[in-house]
């Protein structure tokens, strides 16, 4: 009897947030480094499932860095970044398309719809709905900047009932372009502004923003930022990560997150307990 009662508890606690979030639209961003057990891959599914269940709409954008390297590794193609952010040729354009889309968009997808969603997976490639320019061709190749997303074809989707999961690749605009590879953090931005998300999570493989010491900042802002990324605390993958709150606060998403994915339902920690998880960005 006393376990129901907490359980009863428990979801009497999480009300005040399903309230809260109720017909809101939450992005996350579910990162390559967080896609690393079979069991934690499960937990993903729930918890993605229980937002949807409880009220929210849930929009998932995935990255694949760890999985396009191996894949890279695996053809002996080198795996080149600059500032965190790849550096695409034609040649890895191929891979990263069949790796983003091909493998892992249909892996989350089909994951999401075998716990009972209605999840269905896209690229910007798809109704053209993301498009981009090259970042620096000379430096970056195919890597992009996003020039603009139409709201109407993810809008639609949740209008539906869909959950709509989507792979950071943008059509080019020229005929017969390859598309362009976009950093899968900046890409959530883009996508959680153009439609209007209330928040954007990020879950990664850190517990969020570290000092030197591998002490969490629970919170930072701008300025902060710009500070820890001038003495190289943040550095790599974060770089684009913390660029790509601030894209998402400063366009209007109220809150942005980075938390670890590492951890079973970090999501629904995050969203439905009080004592917050990971790194809040704050406008
Ligand atoms: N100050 C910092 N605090 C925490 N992590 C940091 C910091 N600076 C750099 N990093 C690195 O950033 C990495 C996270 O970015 P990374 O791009 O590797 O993962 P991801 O974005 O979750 O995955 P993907 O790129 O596949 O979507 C961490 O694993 C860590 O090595
Ligand atoms: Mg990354």
């Amino acid at each position: 009897m006393q376990k129901k009662i907490e359980t009863v508890q428990t979801l009497l606690d999480a009300l005040p947030f399903i309230k809260q979030f109720n017909k809101e639209i939450v992005v996350i961003k579910y990162g390559g480094s967080a896609q690393e057990t079979p069991q934690l891959k499960e937990k993903f599914a729930e918890d993605i499932l229980l937002m949807y269940l409880v009220g929210i709409r849930p929009v998932v954008v995935h990255g694949g860095g760890r999985q396009i390297n191996e894949m890279l590794d695996a053809l002996k193609l080198e795996s080149k970044f600059i500032d965190g952010q790849r550096v695409t040729s034609k040649e890895v354009m191929r891979i990263v398309e069949m790796v983003l889309s091909g493998e892992i968009n249909k892996e989350i997808a089909s994951l999401l719809n075998s716990h009972g969603a209605k999840a269905i997976g896209i690229s910007g490639k798809d109704a053209h709905f993301i498009t981009a320019k090259a970042k620096d061709f000379a430096k970056f190749g195919l890597t992009g900047n996003i020039t603009d997303v139409k709201a109407d074809v993810v809008l639609n989707l949740i209008d539906e009932g869909f959950i709509p999961v989507i792979a950071p690749i943008a059509a080019g605009e020229e005929l017969g372009h390859p598309g362009f590879n976009i950093n899968a953090d900046l890409c959530a931005s883009f996508v959680a502004k153009a439609i209007g998300a209330n928040k954007i999570i990020f879950l990664t493989d850190t517990a969020g923003v570290l000092n030197n010491n591998k002490e969490l900042f629970s919170s930072l802002t701008k300025d902060e930022i710009e500070v820890l990324k001038a003495d190289g605390t943040i550095h790599g993958g974060m770089v684009p990560k913390v660029d790509a709150c601030l894209e998402a606060v400063d366009g209007g998403v109220k809150k942005a997150h980075i938390i670890d994915g590492r951890i079973e339902h970090s999501l629904l920690l995050e969203l439905f307990t009080s004592a917050g998880v990971g790194t809040e960005i704050v406008a």
